[in-house]
């Protein structure tokens, strides 16, 4: 047995060789989602590794890929459903913030500042600053996101895990 610690969570989680990160951040009721089903091709499954990065498997060009629109990437990230432990010492951090599903999820959140900062679930960008009021006329501004999702959501439909 391994372990795994995550930056926010108390006690480190003892993991299995193989298994994906994904998989215990999703056990561990993270706030992490995988809005594109674990196929490499979102931002909100994105992680930096803390530590042990040699313990997780190599990535992959899928994920290279990925990894290279997000828009707060840097040389430690990995998508939590393609990096899978192969040895010890793993310490990883969420990045901050709320990724959006559909511009709709933000309906019952008008007129109330933003808790955490709301970020595009492709490419990772920020949409609505932390302590910004969010106002209809900026979800409306956001149609976009959900063209971006939709057309995600259907490349994973064309490609295996
Ligand atoms: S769940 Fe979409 S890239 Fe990991």
């Amino acid at each position: 047995m391994k372990q795994l610690t995550v930056a926010g969570l108390a006690d480190p989680i003892e993991v299995k060789t193989n298994r994906r990160l994904l998989d215990y951040l999703t056990e561990q009721g993270s706030s992490i989602t995988s809005a594109c089903g674990g196929k490499g091709l979102c931002a909100t499954c994105h992680v930096y590794v803390i530590d042990g990065m040699s313990s997780i498997s190599k990535v992959t060009p899928r994920e290279r890929r990925s990894l290279a629109m997000l828009t707060n990437c840097r040389p430690n990230s990995r998508l939590a459903c393609q990096a899978k432990i192969k040895g010890p010492g793993i310490h990883i951090e969420v990045p901050h913030g709320r990724y959006l599903s559909q511009t709709s999820d933000l309906e019952s959140l008008v007129g109330r500042r933003a808790e955490q900062p709301i970020l595009h679930p492709v490419d990772g960008h920020v949409l609505i600053q932390l302590g910004k009021i969010i106002t209809r006329s900026r979800i409306r501004q956001l149609a976009q996101v959900d063209i971006d999702v939709l057309e995600m959501r259907q490349r994973s439909l064309t490609i295996g895990k």
